[in-house]
């Protein structure tokens, strides 16, 4: 289902502004330097977890400096509600894992069931590592079963949206990130 237009711009007026576009770029950018700094001497496969990733992943490849290969993989576990569901595969990981560096790219790390199957199954593969990096990392309180290697932001334990990240399929496109009012 498809929110319509005039839900969506409500959704976002009543919205609070958590991180502005000038506060998402600088978290960008030190994301990308700590990739740098530990994958400098790798060739990894980059897998993008679509769709939320699709922003944090055409953003910071442009600022990696050593040479990768880039691949994505697509799963959706919040569907268009806005609590955690079943996981469902849309785009497997596949058989160029094999003997690879691979380096997840997620938008966000919130209960860690998504990146954690995600990394099991790379490593299955045949994956020779596997580093994970997410946009943010949702600081609920609870044991995540991952822990990612590069964060770029913590967040509150709240719906967020914007950068990525969805509201009912809504809001990818904001250059900042939102929290649905409580
Ligand atoms: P996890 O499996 O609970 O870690 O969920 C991670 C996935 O759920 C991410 O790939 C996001 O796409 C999505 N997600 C988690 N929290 C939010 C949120 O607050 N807003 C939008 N998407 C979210
Ligand atoms: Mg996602």
């Amino acid at each position: 289902m498809t929110i319509s237009k005039q839900y969506a711009r409500e959704i976002l007026q009543q919205a609070e502004l958590l991180y502005s576009a000038e506060q998402v770029q600088a978290a960008l950018q030190g994301v990308a330097q700590k990739i740098n700094t530990a994958l400098t001497e790798t060739h990894p496969l980059v897998l993008s977890v679509m769709g939320g990733a699709v922003v944090f992943s055409g953003q910071l490849l442009p600022m990696l400096d050593f040479p990768l290969d880039f691949d994505y993989v697509h799963v959706s576990r919040y569907g268009d509600a806005r609590k955690g569901g079943a996981m469902q595969w849309k785009v497997e990981p596949r058989e160029n894992v094999r003997g690879r560096v691979v380096l997840l790219l997620d938008d966000i790390l919130d209960e860690g069931h998504t990146l954690s199957v995600l990394r099991d199954r790379v490593l299955e593969l045949g994956a020779s590592h596997c580093y994970s990096a997410v946009f943010a990392d949702k600081q609920h309180g609870r044991k995540k079963p991952i822990k990612a290697d590069f964060v770029g932001m913590d967040l509150p334990n709240r719906f967020v949206f914007g950068y990525g990240m969805d509201i009912e399929g809504a809001w990818r496109n904001l250059p900042a990130i939102y929290a649905v009012k409580e």
